[in-house]
C-alpha cells in the first residue's frame, strides 16, 4: 500500500504534496464509512490510542476521539487539569507512564510550541500533533484542505486568504503549508500588529485590507482572535477589529462572485464573522467540522498501519 512518507505527524512543514494526496484518498473511504447506518471498522481492533490534551479543546477532542472509535480503537483520556502534570511530572515521564500501559499511539495538544516533535524523538508510540501553541495545528489545516476540494473540486489554483490573528494561529501557519503544498496562492489579511513582520518570505500576499482580500480571493479563512494568547494590546477594541476585519453579510453579496466561508472554530459571532454569514450556504464550517472525523481517520489509520504488530 502507499503510505505516508512520515511515521509521525508533527505538522504539515515535513509532509509531502503525496502524502496530502494519499491522506484525502483515504479520508474518502473513510467519509463513505461515516455516513452509513453502521459508522465502524474493525481496522484497529488491536491498537490503543490515548488523547493527551494540556490545552482546552471542544472540536479537536471530540473529533479525534470519535474517529478512534469508529475505527474500533481503544482509548484513553488525559487532561492536563486533572493530571500528576500539576504535582511537576516531566512531559516525558506523564507520557512514558501512559506508555508503559501499551498504548500505541499519542495525540497530544499542548501549549509549547515543537511539544509534539520533541515527544516524538523520545517516546516509542506514533505521535500526532493536535495543536502545539502557536506553531502548527497540522489536521485542522488537512480537514481544512479537504474541505476546500469538496466545495470547489480541487486545491489547486485557488485563492486562499486567511483573515485575522495570524501572529497567535497555529492554523495560519497549517494551512500555509498546506495550501501551498497543493498549489494554492495564499494571502493573510489582517491589523499590521497581527500579522509576523517576515511573514511574506513565506511567498504569500499580506494584505491590511479586507474589501480587497475578499475581492482576490476564492475562499476566505476567518480566524479568531485569540485573546488568550495575547499578552499586550494589539488593537484598540474589539470593536474596531469588527469593523475593520469583520465579516459580514454586506461585503459578500457586495462582491462580483460567490467566495466560500471558512472558520476553524470556535466562533465569535458578531466579531469575526456575523451570524448571517457563519449560517450562510457560502459557509462550509459544519462541513470542515464532519470533514474532521474522516481526515482524522484517514491519519489515525495510516500511522497505525506503520505499527509493527
Ligand atoms: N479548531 C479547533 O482546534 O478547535 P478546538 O480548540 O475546539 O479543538
Amino acid at each position: 500500500m502507499d503510505n505516508l512518507s512520515v511515521d509521525h505527524l508533527t505538522g504539515i512543514e515535513h509532509l509531502t504534496k503525496r502524502d496530502i494526496e494519499i491522506i484525502f484518498e483515504t479520508a474518502d473511504s473513510f467519509k463513505e464509512v461515516i455516513n452509513r447506518p453502521i459508522k465502524k471498522v474493525p481496522s484497529l481492533r488491536d491498537i490503543t490510542i490515548a488523547n493527551l490534551f494540556f490545552e482546552n479543546s471542544t472540536r479537536t477532542r471530540l473529533s479525534f476521539e470519535l474517529a478512534e472509535k469508529r475505527l474500533s480503537a481503544d482509548v484513553v483520556n488525559f487532561s492536563a487539569a486533572s493530571s500528576s502534570v500539576k504535582k511537576g511530572e516531566t512531559l516525558v515521564d506523564t507520557v512514558n507512564n501512559i506508555l508503559s500501559m501499551k498504548v500505541d499511539m499519542v495525540v497530544m495538544r499542548h501549549p509549547n510550541p515543537g511539544a509534539a516533535k520533541f515527544l516524538s524523538e523520545r517516546v516509542n508510540a506514533r505521535v500526532i500533533n493536535a495543536g502545539d501553541g502557536t506553531h502548527e495545528h497540522p489536521t485542522q489545516a488537512l480537514l481544512d484542505s479537504y474541505s476546500i476540494r469538496e466545495r470547489l473540486g480541487t486545491v489547486e489554483g485557488k485563492k486562499v486568504v486567511i483573515v485575522g490573528d495570524i501572529l497567535h494561529s497555529r492554523v495560519a501557519l497549517s494551512n500555509i503549508y498546506a495550501l501551498q503544498k497543493q498549489g494554492a496562492e495564499v494571502m493573510v489579511c489582517g491589523p499590521t500588529t497581527l500579522i509576523p513582520k517576515y511573514i511574506h518570505k513565506l511567498g504569500i500576499k499580506v494584505s491590511h485590507n479586507l474589501k480587497e482580500a475578499l475581492e482576490w480571493c476564492d475562499v476566505a479563512n476567518m480566524l479568531r482572535i485569540q485573546l488568550e494568547r495575547q499578552d499586550i494590546k494589539y488593537f484598540p477594541s474589539l470593536r474596531e477589529y469588527t469593523m475593520l476585519f469583520g465579516l459580514d453579510k454586506k461585503m459578500l453579496d457586495e462582491l462580483d462572485k460567490e467566495i466560500v466561508v471558512m472558520h476553524p472554530g470556535p466562533i465569535n459571532r458578531g466579531v469575526e464573522i456575523t451570524s448571517d454569514v457563519a449560517d450562510s450556504k457560502q459557509s462550509i464550517i459544519l462541513n470542515q467540522v464532519e470533514n474532521g472525523v474522516a481526515v482524522r481517520m484517514a491519519i489515525i489509520y495510516l500511522l497505525a498501519s506503520k505499527i509493527e504488530r
